[in-house]
C-alpha cells in the first residue's frame, strides 16, 4: 500500500525484518507519524494481533488513520491515540493491555511537520516561532525566548545543539527580543546568521532549532522516561526500536540498553561476582543499524538516522 504523504520512513526494511517477531502480537508504534512503519506492521499482523499506535502531532494521526484505514482487511487491528509517548502506559492501562511484543520509537519530526512553516520547525521557510510537537502544549519557542536569559539559552545551544559559538548566538537573540524583533523563524535564523559566519552557518542554525525545539518539547527526558517504561511493558522476548537522529538521543539509547543488559555491576576488584544482576534487555545487534547507501540516496533525512534495537530477556 503507498503511503499518501510525503515522509518516508526510516530503515523500514530492518523494522519490519527485526521488530515483530509474534504475527498475532501487540505492538506499539509510539511515534507513528504518517504510519509508515506503522503500516508495515500491521501489514504482517493477524487477529488476535494488534498496533497502536501514539503521536503528540494530531495532524500525523489524522494522516495516519487515512492511510492505516485503507488496509482494509486489518482496520479492526489498530487504534490511534493522541499523547506523548512518555505517557504510553496510560494507554495500555485503559486499553488493558499489561505486556506488547514490540516497541518502536522513530524520534524527531517528519519530513511533512518540517515542511509546514506554520508548525514554525523549518529556518528555510518563514512560519511563527511555535516548534511545538503537540499544538496543546504550553510553552511555544517564541514564548520561551521571551521568557529565558541569555546565559540558560546559551547553554540550551550548546548542550541541546552542541553549538561551540553558543555564547554569541544566545547574546544576539536575547538582543532581538529585548528589539521585540523576534516573531518568525527567519527572525530567530537571521539572529544566528548575523553572528556565526563561514560554510558551516546553516549547520549553526540547523543546531540552534534542534536545541530549542528539544528544550520545549522536553524531548530527551520523555525519550528516558519511555525507556524506562518499557522494561515493565515489554514481554520476554519483546523488541525495543529506536531510531535516531543525533548523538543526544542516540547516546541516551545506547546508555539505557548497556546499564539494562549487564550481568554484573560489581567493583572490579572484586574476585568473583558477588551481585547476581539479572539483566532485562540484550542487544539484538551490538552495533547500531544504519541505513544503507541507496536509501540515504533516495531519501536524505536518512543519513543521520541509527538504528537500536534490544531484546527484553
Ligand atoms: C520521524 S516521525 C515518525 C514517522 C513515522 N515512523 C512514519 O513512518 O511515518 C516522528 C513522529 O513522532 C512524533 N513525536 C516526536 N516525539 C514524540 C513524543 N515524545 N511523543 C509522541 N509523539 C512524538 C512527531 O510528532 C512525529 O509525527
Amino acid at each position: 500500500m503507498q503511503n499518501l504523504f510525503s515522509h518516508l520512513p526510516v530503515m523500514k526494511q530492518d523494522i519490519n525484518n527485526l521488530l515483530v517477531t509474534a504475527l498475532d502480537g501487540i505492538y506499539l508504534d509510539g511515534t507513528v507519524g504518517f504510519g509508515g512503519h506503522s503500516g508495515e506492521i500491521l501489514e504482517k499482523l493477524k487477529s488476535p494481533g494488534k498496533l497502536i499506535g501514539l503521536d503528540a502531532d494530531p495532524d500525523a494521526l489524522q494522516s495516519a488513520d487515512q492511510y492505516l484505514s485503507s488496509f482494509k482487511t486489518q482496520t479492526k487491528l489498530f487504534s490511534l491515540h493522541h499523547i506523548n509517548f512518555r505517557y504510553f502506559p496510560q494507554i495500555l492501562d485503559k486499553l488493558e493491555i499489561t505486556k506488547v511484543n514490540g516497541i518502536l520509537l522513530d524520534l524527531g519530526i517528519s519530513s511533512y511537520q518540517i515542511d509546514n512553516a506554520e508548525k514554525g520547525f523549518s529556518f528555510r521557510a518563514e512560519g511563527p516561532l511555535d516548534m511545538r510537537l503537540n499544538p496543546n502544549s504550553e510553552l511555544n519557542a517564541k514564548d520561551y525566548l521571551y521568557s529565558v536569559n541569555e546565559n540558560e539559552l546559551g547553554q540550551i545551544i550548546r548542550d541541546y545543539g552542541e553549538e561551540r559559538y553558543y555564547k554569541k548566538i544566545a547574546l544576539s537573540i536575547v538582543k532581538r527580543v529585548k528589539e521585540n524583533k523576534m516573531n518568525t523563524t527567519l527572525d530567530l535564523k537571521d539572529a544566528i546568521t548575523s553572528v556565526v559566519f563561514g560554510k558551516f552557518q546553516i549547520k549553526s542554525v540547523a543546531r540552534v532549532f534542534q536545541a530549542i525545539r528539544i528544550h520545549i518539547n522536553d524531548e530527551l527526558v520523555a525519550l528516558r522516561e519511555a525507556l524506562v517504561q518499557s522494561k515493565k511493558y515489554l514481554s520476554n522476548g519483546g523488541r525495543l526500536a529506536v531510531i535516531t537522529f543525533h548523538s543526544l538521543e542516540d547516546r541516551i539509547v545506547k546508555r539505557f540498553i548497556n546499564d539494562e543488559s549487564k550481568t554484573c555491576v560489581c567493583p572490579r576488584e572484586l574476585p568473583i561476582c558477588a551481585c547476581d544482576t539479572i539483566p532485562s534487555f540484550k542487544w539484538v545487534s551490538r552495533k547500531a543499524i544504519l541505513p544503507s547507501e541507496k536509501e540515504i540516496e533516495e531519501n536524505p533525512r536518512a543519513r543521520s538516522a541509527k538504528l537500536r534495537i534490544a531484546e527484553r530477556i
